[in-house]
C-alpha cells in the first residue's frame, strides 16, 4: 500500500525517546526545542486584532506584500543579504521541504554537517538524493578544510546551520568566507538556516549570503518569537528557485498561515534583547555546572549543548537518565555517531539546576 519512498524516511530514533517519556511521571525535561517563554505580549495583541479585522482567508501564495518587502530589507540592512526574492513558507521545515522537492533529483548529493538537525538527512533522502556527512567533532566548527574533500561531480548542494541544533556553535567569520569560495568555485547552492540567529550570545552571527548569491537563506519565527505552532518561516534567493518554490506551495501548502502572516509582519522590530540576555545568562548556568563532569564544547548560540557521553553509548547513557526522571536526546538521533547526547536549556532556572543535579549523579556508572 505505502509508496516506496516512505521507507527512506525513519523516525525510530526520537520515537524510542518520547515512548519512553510517556511513560514518565512529571519528568525533568531538557529535550524541548523551543524557547520556554511565550509569543511576546505585543505580537499576541496584533494577531488577536488580525483575526478580528479578517485576515483569515487565503493570502498570496507567495507571502503578503508588507512582510515580503520588511524582510528583504532587514535581510539587506542587518545581514548584509541581497537576496532577489522570498517566499513566506509554513516554519522552516515548509521552507527546507519546498527546497529539496525543486533541487534535488535521484543520486544528488547533499553535504550535510555531522551532527545535525535531524530533518535535513530524512528529506534530503525523501526526495531521491543522498547525504553525505561531514564530520565535525570535536569541535563541531564547519570549515572550507572539512567541506571540500567530500565534494564530487555530484554535490549539488550544502547545509549550513548557524547558531547550529544541536551544538548551538557558531561558523566563524573566516570560515562563512571560506566555505562560500568554496561553494562558489564548485557551483554548489548553499543552504543556510539562519533559525536560531537572533540568539547569538557574542554578536559574531555571520550570514553566508553576503558573500555567496546562490544561497538560501531560511529563517524563520518559531525560536525568535517563541511561536512554534504558528509556522512561519521564509526562504530568500535567487530569484529562480524561489519562483519554483512558490509553484510547489501552490498546491501543497497553500499559504504560511494568514494571521501569523499579518502579526508577524507588523512585528519584525521587537526587541527581543531581554529574552537572549535571559538565555545567556542560562548557557553560562548550565556550563558551569557541567563542565567539570563533562567533555564540553561551550556555544554562542541557541540553546542546545552537546556533551559527550561519560560512559556507555549515547542510548545507553540516556535510558539512565530517563531511569532517573530526566528526559535528553540521544546525540545519534542528530549523528550517526553513538558518543553524545543533546541537553536543551530552554527551560526553567528550577528545572536546569534539578537537570544538572541528575546529570551529574549519572556521570559515574
Ligand atoms: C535547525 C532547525 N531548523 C529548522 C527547524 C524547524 O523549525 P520550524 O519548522 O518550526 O520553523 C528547527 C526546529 O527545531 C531547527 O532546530
Amino acid at each position: 500500500m505505502i509508496a516506496h519512498r516512505m521507507s527512506k524516511i525513519d523516525s525510530s530514533g526520537i520515537r524510542k525517546v518520547f515512548d519512553l517519556a510517556q511513560k514518565m511521571q512529571n519528568p525533568v525535561n531538557l529535550s524541548i526545542g523551543q524557547p520556554d517563554f511565550d509569543v511576546p505580549e505585543e505580537i499576541k495583541m496584533v494577531a488577536m486584532k488580525a483575526i478580528e479585522d479578517g485576515a483569515n482567508k487565503y493570502t498570496v501564495t507567495q507571502g503578503i506584500a508588507e512582510l515580503r518587502n520588511g524582510l528583504l530589507k532587514r535581510l539587506q540592512e542587518q545581514r548584509g543579504v541581497n537576496a532577489e526574492d522570498i517566499i513566506i513558507t509554513s516554519g522552516v521545515s515548509g521552507a527546507l521541504t519546498l527546497v529539496f522537492m525543486v533541487l534535488i533529483n535521484p543520486d544528488d548529493e547533499v553535504l550535510i554537517p555531522d551532527p545535525a538537525f535531524v530533518s535535513y538527512k530524512h528529506l534530503v533522502n525523501f526526495c531521491g538524493g543522498k547525504s553525505i556527512f561531514i564530520d565535525t567533532y570535536p569541535d563541531f566548527q564547519l570549515t572550507a578544510a572539512r567541506i571540500e574533500p567530500h565534494i564530487t561531480k555530484k554535490t549539488k548542494a550544502l547545509i549550513i546551520n548557524s547558531p547550529a541544533n544541536p551544538t548551538g556553535i557558531m561558523c566563524k567569520a573566516r570560515d562563512i568566507k571560506e566555505i562560500a569560495e568554496i561553494a562558489k568555485k564548485h557551483n554548489l547552492v548553499v543552504i543556510s538556516d539562519e533559525i536560531y540567529h537572533d540568539y547569538d550570545y557574542h554578536h559574531v552571527f555571520e550570514s553566508i549570503g553576503k558573500y555567496y548569491e546562490k544561497t538560501l537563506t531560511l529563517d524563520g519565527f518559531s525560536k525568535s518569537f517563541a511561536m512554534t505552532g504558528w509556522r512561519m518561516g521564509y526562504a530568500a534567493g535567487p530569484a529562480s528557485m524561489i519562483s519554483e518554490m512558490i509553484k510547489l506551495q501552490q498546491y501543497t501548502f497553500v499559504c504560511a498561515p494568514s494571521p501569523a502572516q499579518y502579526a508577524v509582519a507588523k512585528s519584525l522590530d521587537t526587541d527581543l534583547s531581554k529574552y537572549i540576555a535571559n538565555y545567556k545568562k542560562k548557557r553560562d548556568l548550565m556550563y558551569n555546572g557541567l563542565k567539570d563532569t563533562f567533555q564540553i564544547v561551550k556555544p554562542g548560540g541557541a540553546f542546545y549543548f552537546f556533551p559527550e557521553v561519560p560512559w556507555g553509548t549515547d542510548e545507553e547513557f540516556v535510558a539512565t537518565a530517563i531511569k532517573n526522571n530526566l528526559l535528553i536526546i540521544p546525540g545519534s538521533v542528530f549523528s550517526e555517531r553513538h558518543t553524545h547526547f543533546r541537553v536543551s536549556y530552554a527551560a526553567s532556572e528550577e528545572t536546569i539546576h534539578r537537570g544538572m543535579d541528575i546529570l551529574n549523579s549519572i556521570s559515574r556508572q
